[in-house]
């Protein structure tokens, strides 16, 4: 995704009341930052918001981290999140943003977090061979995951690519998670509680099938 520079985009991230500048200094402690003590749900990759706004505004219950590694796309999370809970009238206070690498998602996450479901949505596929390792659901990235997810915790999976879709499923299977739901065509199913991100709406206009699968912890 080509992102234009946005110099602004960093200092109104500095002023964000739900951005934290500095995610490796929360370790293990990011219940803490939150009002209410609820589940975590961690959206990685989480582009310009439209999903995890939606998501966040319409579960109080839960809490919600979302990653990105751009502050271009983060402050345009920013402001989408700003304007969903401002239509619903409600303040800010279940979801969190942060810019980090999630290569390196072990150095914000630690067992203590204990995060009950991450999001993966349309992360970038790395189809050549020697990147694979580069994908968001390598079992490289699973096992960091696993450090810091609740016992039965739950990934929750969107591509429009059948290769990385096909090895994700192994993946899964060998770092330890079971498939619990799976479709090679979202928008065709029961599964009601879809939100679409802007990646998904794209790939769906152009009549690209959307696959899903929910991966448990076992
Ligand atoms: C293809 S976009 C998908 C955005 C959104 N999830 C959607 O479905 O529309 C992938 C997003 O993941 C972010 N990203 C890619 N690699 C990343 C990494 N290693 N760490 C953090 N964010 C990453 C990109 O900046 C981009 O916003």
């Amino acid at each position: 995704m080509r992102i234009r520079r946005k110099p602004w985009a960093r200092p109104e991230l500095a002023a964000c009341e739900f951005f934290v500048e500095k995610p490796s200094i929360y370790k293990g402690k990011w219940h803490s930052l939150f009002t209410k003590q609820n589940p975590i749900y961690l959206e990685l990759g989480c582009g310009k918001g439209l999903f995890i706004s939606t998501l966040a505004s319409c579960n109080l219950d839960k809490n919600f981290i979302a990653v990105d590694i751009k502050s271009e796309v983060l402050v345009l999370a920013k402001r989408n999140i700003e304007k969903q809970y401002n239509i619903l009238n409600q303040s800010v206070n279940n979801v969190l943003l942060t810019a980090q690498n999630i290569e390196q998602i072990d150095n914000m996450l630690g067992c203590e977090d204990l995060v009950s479901r991450i999001y993966i949505n349309f992360c970038n596929p790395w189809p050549k061979a020697k990147h694979k390792k580069r994908r968001l659901t390598h079992p490289k990235q699973l096992e960091k995951y696993k450090n810091f997810l609740a016992q039965g915790a739950d990934i929750f999976f969107k591509t429009d690519d059948e290769n990385l879709f096909d090895e994700s499923i192994e993946y899964f299977s060998v770092v330890g998670f079971d498939v619990v739901y799976i479709t090679r065509d979202l928008l065709h199913t029961d599964f009601t509680e879809n939100i679409s991100t802007e990646h998904e709406r794209m790939f769906s206009e152009q009549g690209v099938k959307i696959k899903f699968l929910i991966a448990r912890l076992k």
